[in-house]
C-alpha cells in the first residue's frame, strides 16, 4: 500500500494498470462473466455512492449511523482508543461519529484511512484536518486485499473500523483472508468494528439496490466508464442495463450489467470480448448477514466477538470484535 500519493484522478502507475489490465481480462474470461467492485470507484464512482447513502430506500447507512450515535461513545469510553485506521474509509461521515467521541475521552491522536480512491480519499483528509486541529490524518492509498500487512497503528490502543457492510461485498475466502489481515494488526487492547448489514424481508432488500432515482443503476455502470478510461477499452455503459436481485440460497444481493444487444468490446492490452445479448456481467455481491454467521466469520480470523449492537427493526448490526488469545 502507498502512503498519501497525492491526488491523481488517473492511475499513474504502469503496475497499477497492468494488475487492472490483469484483474479485468480473467473477470471477462470466466464463465459467467465477473469484474472487482473496487473498479466502480474513481472520483465519481464513489460521489455516486454518497449519493446512494442518501437515497430513502438505501437503509443501510442511517440504520449504522444511528448504531453509532447511541452506541459508539460508550465503547470509546471504555477503550479510550488513540487511533482509528479505517477501511474502505470513503467520504468519512460516519468516521466522524467516532472520531468526536475519541475527541471526547481526549485520546484522539491518529487517523488512519484507506481506499483504493484516491482522490476522494484525499480530499475528506483534507476535511479532517481542517475540523480535528491536532488529529494526524495519514491516508493510504491502496486494495486491501493486496498482499501487504495492514499499516500499523502508531499510538494504541487502536480501533479497525471497516463500516457500510462492505465485508459483504467481498466472498468468504477473500473476507477471511482481509480478517486475517486485521487480527495480526490488532494488539491485545486494540478493537475491531465491524458493519454488517442483517438478512430481512426481501423486498425491502431488493429495493435498496433498486432505487427509484436510477442512482444504483448510475454507480454500476460507473464501472464501465472506469475501465474505459483507464484501459482505453470501449465499453458502450449505456448498452448495459443495472440488475440486482437476492439470492436467497447464498443470501445475498447479486449486482449485474446485462447487455442490451450483442455487444463487441476492445480492451487494449487486454483482449476484445463479446458479451451476447441478454449476457450479464456480475459487477457485485452484497452478502447478508445474521449474528452467527458473523461469528464464524470473525471465528475463522482468529477473533471474537464482543459487543453485538443493533438498530431497533434489527436492520443492520456494528459488532466489536478481539484478537482471540
Ligand atoms: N465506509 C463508507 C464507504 C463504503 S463504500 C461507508 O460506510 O459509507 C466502500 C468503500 O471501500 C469505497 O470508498 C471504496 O473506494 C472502498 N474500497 C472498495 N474496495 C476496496 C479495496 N479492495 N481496497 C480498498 N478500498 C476499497
Ligand atoms: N457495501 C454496501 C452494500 O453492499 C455498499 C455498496 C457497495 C452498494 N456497492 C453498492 C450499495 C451498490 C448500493 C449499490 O450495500
Amino acid at each position: 500500500m502507498k502512503i498519501d500519493r497525492g491526488t491523481a484522478e488517473r492511475m499513474e502507475d504502469a503496475d497499477e494498470r497492468s494488475a487492472m489490465a490483469r484483474e479485468v481480462r480473467e473477470g471477462l474470461e470466466r464463465a459467467p462473466k465477473e469484474l472487482p467492485p473496487k473498479f466502480f470507484y474513481d472520483h465519481r464512482g464513489s460521489e455516486l455512492f454518497e449519493r446512494i447513502t442518501r437515497l430513502p430506500e438505501y437503509y443501510p447507512t442511517r440504520a449504522e449511523r444511528r448504531i453509532l450515535v447511541e452506541q459508539i461513545p460508550s465503547v470509546i469510553a471504555e477503550l479510550r482508543p488513540r487511533t482509528l485506521v479505517e477501511l474502505g474509509a470513503g467520504s468519512g461521515e460516519k468516521t466522524r461519529l467516532i472520531l468526536d467521541a475519541m475527541r471526547h475521552t481526549g485520546t484522539l491522536e491518529s487517523y488512519v484511512p484507506i481506499d483504493v480512491s484516491a482522490e476522494f480519499l484525499e480530499q475528506s483528509a483534507r476535511r479532517l484536518r481542517t475540523d480535528y486541529p491536532g488529529l494526524r490524518v495519514e491516508p493510504v492509498v491502496g486494495d486491501f486485499l493486496g498482499d501487504d500487512p495492514l499499516p500499523t497503528p502508531r499510538y494504541r490502543p487502536a480501533i479497525v473500523a471497516f463500516l457500510g457492510s462492505t465485508i459483504g461485498n467481498l466472498s468468504t475466502e477473500q473476507s477471511v483472508r482481509l480478517l486475517t489481515h486485521v487480527r495480526e494488526s490488532l494488539a491485545p487492547f486494540d478493537r475491531f468494528l465491524l458493519g454488517v448489514d442483517l438478512r430481512k424481508d426481501v423486498r425491502v432488500l431488493e429495493r435498496a439496490y433498486n432505487d427509484s432515482a436510477g442512482v444504483t443503476a448510475e454507480f454500476n455502470r460507473n464501472m464501465l466508464r472506469v475501465i474505459d478510461r483507464e484501459l482505453g477499452a470501449d465499453f458502450d455503459p449505456d448498452a448495459f442495463e443495472h440488475r440486482a436481485f437476492y439470492d436467497e440460497q447464498h443470501q445475498r444481493i447479486e449486482m449485474h450489467l446485462v447487455a442490451r444487444g450483442d455487444q463487441e468490446v476492445r480492451i487494449p492490452g487486454v483482449g476484445e470480448f463479446v458479451i451476447a445479448d441478454g449476457e450479464s456481467i456480475r459487477t457485485e455481491i452484497s452478502r447478508k448477514y445474521d449474528r452467527r454467521s458473523v461469528e464464524r466469520l470473525l471465528d475463522a480470523a482468529g477473533m471474537g466477538m464482543e459487543r453485538w449492537m443493533t438498530d431497533t427493526k434489527g436492520w443492520f448490526a456494528v459488532v466489536t470484535a478481539v484478537r482471540a488469545p
